[in-house]
């Protein structure tokens, strides 16, 4: 399998502080760098400050992988998907951050702290990290949405 090295960023809210923790170290272990924007401590925060941070890094450009964490990866998946060119997956199963790869190109992996274990988090994490984009048709389909300044530009709101 293809071996992606690129830098990673990470983030979370104080539901996921312990999995982004552990999933920082995991990914450190691979030899890959991780920049980690937050938080530094399990106290309350708002999901959204740590996701726009992470997809503003990623939509730029300046990051080509991010991970985010909250409690169900609902609400981290919801904000950093507002950014242009970031395809944020929520993959709580194997299956779906496989398939997140190959046919949807995320750029941003998402998992909920409160709704899968560690062991299972780092096989995601492993698995998304290796698994390249099949390109071709998916890439057509990705066009269709990855540089929209808004979803509803040139559609017809019944
Ligand atoms: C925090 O309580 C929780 O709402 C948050 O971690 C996340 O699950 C939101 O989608």
């Amino acid at each position: 399998m293809e071996s992606n090295s690129a830098p990673v960023i990470i983030g979370s809210d104080h539901a996921a502080f312990s999995l982004k923790e552990t999933l920082k170290h995991y990914v450190e272990q691979k030899n890959i760098a991780v920049t980690d924007v937050g938080p530094h401590s399990a106290d309350a925060v708002d999901y959204p400050d740590y996701a726009f941070l992470v997809a503003g890094a990623v939509s730029s450009g300046k990051y080509e992988r991010g991970i985010l964490l909250c409690g169900t990866g609902l609400g981290m998946s919801m904000a950093a998907n507002k950014f242009p060119h970031v395809r944020a997956a929520l993959c709580n199963d194997l299956f779906s951050a496989i398939m997140s790869r190959r046919h949807n190109n995320a750029n941003i992996l998402v998992m909920g702290g409160r709704v899968i274990g560690d062991v299972l988090a780092k096989e995601i994490v492993s698995a998304w990290m290796e698994t390249p984009f099949e390109g071709g048709r998916h890439q057509r389909r990705i066009d269709k949405f990855d540089d929209m300044g808004c979803p509803l530009n040139g559609l017809n709101i019944i």
